[in-house]
């Protein structure tokens, strides 16, 4: 166990595959947008958390009630009446003029060959990848494209629909139809969609790039499956709770350039905030599940053991001060000097920003590095109660991690370039919230297989060999040593992540 595997590392069929930290059982990409568009608010502990859930989603529910009979039929007009006047089919030329110009600053093909340029198919399924529709629209085992996945929220699960061009999928839908799909979250017979469909982000894409995407679902083979009911309960199950809250939280409006921008940072933007919806993960949900697009201040991922850390705080993930080209090879390679990415994240860059061009991954480096840096997060789950370290328990935590982590870690925690991650310095080591530790210790895990690092190396689960005190330990001793300092880990931070973990 203390052996570092063969340096050749694992194979690439079973580099990453079923190794998925979060995914138990399932397929690796299970967990990987599982509740992608709802979140629930920081509440202190995990536990708490799950419990409060349950409570904040209940008063929640309660203040959806009261809001909707307080601002009555008035929200429902208005969005019936914004909806009808932005109606694509409705659009006029000179506002289609007017939008043509700002969205040809964000919607550009320059990262493509000039021949899949022109080709909608082609260009449809680049951006497919960069908007990883696949992930929610592909059941575990299920065919390509034909839905059947749910999404857990905190409300319930909503199933993810076929979008081949089958009669129980997209067949008989127009262009209009999905773009309005897209564009104002509604389906084709105008019910309104849940935002566990990421179209509060999606809405930013422009109507040409929506189109590409059409012609590449079009092209799909038609798969005869037919659509899932949601299971979601009351009042959230209903449509006029769910025009309460677009009322409240939903925005449709596609990217406008930024002039101030340059059309990098222009393209970084579009991509970011639209198709690659990161902030559905890297932000917090409040108690009815919703998010604020353009923050990317970190947040727990629903109904997952995983924070998605904050890309602007600077002891979190911020990459104010990463030169360019390193964060534009974390997104193709998943892993960088300064970091590596696991779970949820290891299945974005294996599935969506693994396959971007080389201009689109460098437009989105200048733009995330340009999120200006907040001040540094303190610990969040303070109202754990902190379990102070045993005299002993240090000593322990440095046995440990030098009879079953050193190998690979090494004496140091000065990793191995390439391969193992450093952990002495490392910001991932040291965040407020521990839940990704816990998480990588007990179920281990591989970085994402891509084309730039095929053969990515593997960490061993310790769920087996360590007990919740031995992971709080040496968790404890990784966040303090070699000139970490963050607070430690409780044996009962452990239990309760370990009972969430799936
Ligand atoms: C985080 C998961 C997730 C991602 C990513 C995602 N979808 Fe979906 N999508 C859903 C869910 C869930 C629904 C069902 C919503 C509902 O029925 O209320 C849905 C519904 C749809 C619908 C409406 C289908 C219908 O029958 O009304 C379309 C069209 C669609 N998605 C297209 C896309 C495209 C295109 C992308 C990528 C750009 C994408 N989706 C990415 C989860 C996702
Ligand atoms: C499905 C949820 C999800 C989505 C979507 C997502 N992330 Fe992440 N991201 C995570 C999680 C969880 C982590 C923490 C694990 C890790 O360090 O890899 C993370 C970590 C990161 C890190 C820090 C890596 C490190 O270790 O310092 C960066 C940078 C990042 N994400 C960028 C992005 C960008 C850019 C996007 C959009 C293209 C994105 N993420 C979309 C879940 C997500
Ligand atoms: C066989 C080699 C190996 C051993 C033994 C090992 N690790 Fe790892 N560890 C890795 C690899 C490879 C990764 C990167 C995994 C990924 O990207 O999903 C990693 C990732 C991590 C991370 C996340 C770092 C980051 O930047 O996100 C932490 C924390 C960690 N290991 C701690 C430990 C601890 C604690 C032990 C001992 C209990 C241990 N590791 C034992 C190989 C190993």
């Amino acid at each position: 166990m203390t052996q570092p595997p063969d340096p050749s590392g694992p194979s690439e069929s079973s580099a990453f595959s079923g190794q998925s930290p979060e995914s138990g059982p399932s397929s690796p990409a299970s967990g990987s947008q599982r509740g992608g568009a709802w979140r629930r608010p920081r509440l202190g502990t995990w536990t708490s958390r799950l419990q409060a859930g349950r409570l904040v989603g209940l008063a929640g529910l309660a203040g959806l009630v009261i809001a909707a009979a307080a601002l009555g039929v008035g929200f429902w007009r208005s969005e019936h009446g914004s909806e009808a006047a932005a109606d694509p089919r409705a659009d006029a030329p000179a506002t289609a003029a007017a939008a043509a110009a700002s969205n040809a600053a964000v919607s550009t093909t320059s990262g493509l060959p000039a021949s899949a340029a022109d080709d909608g198919v082609t260009r449809g399924r680049y951006l497919a990848r960069a908007g990883n529709c696949q992930a929610c629209h592909t059941a575990p085992g299920g065919a390509p494209w034909a839905g059947g996945r749910g999404i857990e929220t905190p409300f319930g699960v909503v199933y993810a629909g076929n979008l081949t061009p089958d009669p129980t999928g997209l067949g008989g839908w127009q262009a209009g139809d999905f773009w309005r799909a897209l564009h104002h979250g509604r389906s084709r017979d105008g019910r309104m969609l849940y935002p566990a469909f990421p179209y509060t982000h999606y809405t930013r894409v422009t109507r040409a790039d929506a189109d590409a995407l059409w012609a590449f679902m079009q092209s799909l083979p038609p798969v005869a499956q037919a659509n899932r009911p949601h299971e979601l309960r009351w009042p959230v199950s209903t449509q006029w709770a769910l025009g309460v809250w677009r009322a409240l939280y939903f925005r449709p409006g596609v990217q406008q350039a930024d002039a101030r921008q340059d059309a990098s940072w222009n393209r970084g933007a579009y991509l970011v905030q639209g198709l690659g919806h990161c902030s559905a993960c890297h932000s917090t949900r409040n108690a009815l599940g919703a998010s604020e697009v353009l923050d990317l201040s970190g947040g727990m991922i629903p109904m997952q053991a995983w924070y998605a850390p904050s890309l602007a705080a600077p002891n979190e993930a911020s990459l104010a001060d990463w030169p360019l080209a390193e964060i534009a090879q974390l997104l193709a390679t998943g892993n960088s000097p300064r970091a590596s990415t696991l779970g949820p994240m290891a299945e974005v860059v294996l599935h969506s920003t693994q396959h971007l061009s080389p201009d689109d991954l460098a437009a989105m480096a200048v733009f995330l590095k340009s999120v200006p840096p907040t001040a540094p997060t303190e610990a969040r789950n303070t109202s754990m109660e902190r379990v102070p370290v045993k005299a002993g328990a240090a000593l322990r935590g440095e046995k440990l991690y030098g009879d079953h982590c050193a190998a690979c870690h090494g004496a140091q925690g000065e990793g191995v370039a390439g391969a193992y991650p450093r952990l002495a310095g490392n910001r991932a080591v040291t965040l407020p919230v521990t839940a990704n530790l816990v998480q990588v210790v007990i179920h281990g895990g591989f970085g994402p297989a891509t084309a730039g690092r095929p053969r990515p190396f593997g960490m061993p689960p310790f769920a087996m060999v360590m007990s919740d005190a031995d992971v709080a330990a040496v968790l404890t001793y990784l966040r303090q040593a070699w000139g970490n300092q963050a607070g430690p880990v409780s044996e009962l931070e452990v239990a309760q992540q370990r009972s969430l973990a799936r």
